[in-house]
């Protein structure tokens, strides 16, 4: 048996080998068949927003560059029924080369899910990879190819409208949430199944620090900062296999993302050895002209060409300039080659070569579309998206016997919002709002009453009916927050505190003396001071989607025990802005709001953040005891098992997320008070208690030193477990010694 082992891995790999030089040898036998102007088409990117429907102009010329071979993927063409068009069109050009079909599937196609930020607050990665793997399933059944997610990008900025896209502030949860969202559009192999997409990981790079918060704009960081905070998510993408990587609108340290030779030639397809293809983002390579980065259209091509963008998303540069560089000596042709032959690989890989419509069948889309199952998780990932920030005195969850519940807010009975932004279709008819999905659970002795209160951005201010509602019930339920227009993309704002008059709403409701549970459904982290010193019990809901209703009311009377922590750090005030649990302890450090002169703090204002990133309760309790290492030093690639008790010790059963923090105590670059490096997410019953482990090694201990080289120091370091970021249940040192 033994011999026979090492022949199959030999005859595996072989076939393996086998398959892949097969692709790479198809892929290089058709670059020798195609023309200067075919492969320059397979850069080219075209939205089809106008592609089908009646015939306009750009129509007309779209699809004429279809058939002529001048096109290499459409965005924004999506359903079978279009897509067969399309790409009939495409199958008319000389070499029949089919076209990939993308999209912006970022939290579903057909079921919304959770807003990727939500998702995150899961921390809850098979969850997680399970959703993406659905909206991937889908976007497949209608005839997509590729989604443009995820967006891997960190940030620390809640002014940031494109912070709901993204996991939140860390480099570890969003380093593994990137993996798992990159492993459930694409599955183990790409194009192994017709379930699965391309994934795209965006955008390349930093663009989540845009200064000030305010997007498209530029990036100045140290290349420190970029490698330890902002390239490894990406990195942890690239190493999922991810096929496509976006680059960004922004500048880096100077130079725009999409002419930036550092990062796409030095870095991605260089040091990280990327065999993928990177898209360029809408139109981001006519804008290196606004920039001032390159004198016109055709300058730009050069800029972008050469520094490594390989497919031209709607600004036909390369289409208009490219083979004049090439024939003018500006361009070597070798750089389109490989651009093409990335491309072309993709579209082998995906089985397009062998069925242009492997991804084209009315059955399945009809099907898949319509899947019940698909909103049952959608279901089950809202539940574990909510983080419940307050509860005081277990007002939550709401026993069945309520009587009267006032239900206040200007999203109680919002569809629209709940889908939150980035949805490829809008359906508020399957959208299930909070109003039904309390209505669907409480029994038939519960009334609720309904008043709005207030829009969500209405100066106007007449709470009567709002008070009088209050005035009825056992209990309040204030659904507030933003709407879906307000984060996203394009939709930077300076002031994040709640908008229009909802604070001064609850305070009036509050003032009636019920006891007030509030909602909050917002795209980013809101400032809500008042409600979270006043409100009986706080529950963040984001955007979950089209679930949205019955996952909130799910919670709120107890059928599902909430588990989720924040996924990025909720700011008192907008002064404090970026901000993160990433905190030095500087030369000055205060010790509290007291010790402030000559101090590194402010005098307006706390350190502290009003909630703290891995924050978040449950209607259970958790204790930690019995902290114990099989060993304290460590040397070369020696690890160290770390182990500690958790029990559950309220009367629920539920999960707690425990979290791995680590501090190196001196090193020759300035570290951090703490870093996430580990977490585990744990079912226990009431009363039960369970021994968790983590095995903390090298790696663990290292860091980017001045020399940008990834290395561990010798010397002692804290290890910390925590429920969150500051709440530190057990800690002690360890040395490394070599
Ligand atoms: C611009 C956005 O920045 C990017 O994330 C998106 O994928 C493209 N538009 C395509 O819609």
């Amino acid at each position: 048996m033994l011999f026979y082992i090492p022949v199959l891995c030999l005859l595996i790999s072989a076939a393996a080998f086998a398959q892949k030089k097969s692709i790479a040898a198809r892929v290089d036998s058709l670059i020798k068949l195609m023309t200067l102007e075919e492969k320059i088409g397979q850069l080219n990117q075209y939205s089809g927003r106008e592609v089908t429907g009646p015939a306009t102009p750009r129509q007309t010329y779209m699809l004429n560059d279809i058939r002529s071979g001048k096109v290499g993927s459409m965005l924004n063409v999506h359903g079978v029924k279009d897509t067969r068009e399309i790409q009939t069109a495409a199958l008319q050009s000389r070499l029949k080369i089919p076209l990939l079909f993308a999209m912006d599937v970022i939290h579903g196609y057909r079921t919304v899910f959770p807003i990727p930020l939500a998702e995150a607050a899961s921390w809850d990665l098979e969850a997680i990879q399970q959703a993406s793997h659905i909206a991937a399933t889908e976007s497949a059944a209608a005839g997509l190819h590729w989604t443009f997610a995820p967006m891997v990008d960190i940030s620390r900025d809640p002014r940031w409208g494109r912070i709901m896209e993204g996991a939140g502030e860390d480099v570890f949860l969003g380093s593994e949430i990137a993996k798992a969202r990159v492993l459930g559009f694409q599955g183990d192999k790409l194009g192994e199944n017709t379930e699965s997409i391309m994934a795209c990981a965006k955008h390349f790079a930093a663009y989540g620090a845009v200064t000030a918060g305010r997007d498209y704009n530029v990036v100045d960081m140290s290349n420190h900062t970029l490698w330890e905070t902002y390239l490894p998510p990406f990195k942890a993408a690239a190493d999922a296999g991810v096929a496509t990587f976006m680059n960004s609108f922004s500048t880096v340290n100077g130079i725009p993302a999409t002419g930036n030779r550092y990062l796409q030639r030095t870095i991605l397809k260089g040091k990280w050895n990327y065999k993928g293809f990177v898209v360029s983002d809408w139109g981001s390579i006519k804008e290196l002209v606004p920039w001032g980065y390159a004198t016109d259209l055709k300058n730009a091509a050069l800029k972008a060409i050469t520094a490594g963008s390989d497919m031209d998303m709607e600004s036909e540069a390369y289409k208009k300039h490219l083979a004049d560089l090439i024939k003018e000596k500006k361009v070597n042709e070798n750089l389109l080659n490989d651009a093409v032959s990335r491309i072309l690989t993709k579209k082998f890989e995906m089985g397009l070569f062998d069925d242009p419509y492997r991804y084209c069948n009315e059955d399945i889309e009809r099907r898949e579309l319509n899947n019940p199952q698909h909103r049952q998780v959608a279901r089950s990932m809202a539940q574990k998206s909510i983080v419940l920030l307050k509860n005081k005195n277990k007002i939550l969850p709401l026993t069945p016997s309520t009587k009267t519940i006032a239900v206040i807010g200007p999203l109680v009975k919002s569809k629209r919002d709940l889908e939150g932004a980035w949805i490829p279709i809008s359906d508020t008819t399957r959208v299930i709002s909070l109003y039904d999905g309390l209505d669907s659970k409480i029994s038939k002795e519960t009334k609720l009453i309904y008043a709005k209160g207030c829009g969500i951005n209405d100066s106007t201010a007449d709470f009567s009916a709002a008070m009088d509602a209050a005035k009825n019930a056992d209990v309040v339920i204030m659904a507030l927050g933003e709407s879906y227009s307000m984060s996203g993309e394009s939709k930077s704002r300076t002031n994040i505190h709640l908008p229009g008059n909802q604070e001064t709403l609850f305070e009036a409701v509050k003032a009636t003396g019920k006891p007030v549970v509030v909602i909050l459904m917002a795209g980013r982290p809101l400032i809500f001071n008042k409600i979270a010193e006043k409100a009986d019990a706080i529950i963040y809901a984001w955007w979950l989607g089209a679930e949205a209703g019955n996952a909130i009311a799910d919670v709120l009377f107890g059928d599902y025990n909430p588990s989720g922590k924040l996924p990025v750090t909720f700011p008192n005030s907008e002064g404090q802005l970026p901000i993160s649990y990433i905190q030095y302890n500087t030369g000055k450090p205060s010790k509290g709001p007291n010790d402030i002169r000559y101090k590194s703090a402010y005098i307006d204002e706390l350190n502290t953040p009003q909630y703290a990133f891995g924050y978040g309760l449950s209607y259970t309790s958790f204790s930690y005891s019995d902290l114990k290492l099989n060993r304290t030093n460590i040397s070369g690639d020696e690890k160290l098992e770390l182990s500690f008790t958790l029990t559950n010790t309220g009367e629920r059963k539920g999960e707690e997320v425990v979290q791995l923090y680590i501090q190196d105590l001196v090193a020759s670059v300035v570290r951090p008070l703490k870093e996430l490096k580990g977490f585990q997410k744990i079912m226990l019953d009431s009363g039960q208690s369970k021994n968790i482990r983590f095995t903390i090694d090298r790696d663990m201990l290292s860091f980017y030193n001045e020399e940008l080289q990834w290395t561990a120091e010798p010397g002692d370091f804290k290890i910390m477990i925590g429920a969150a970021s500051d709440d530190i249940k057990l800690q002690t040192e360890i040395k490394l010694t070599r």
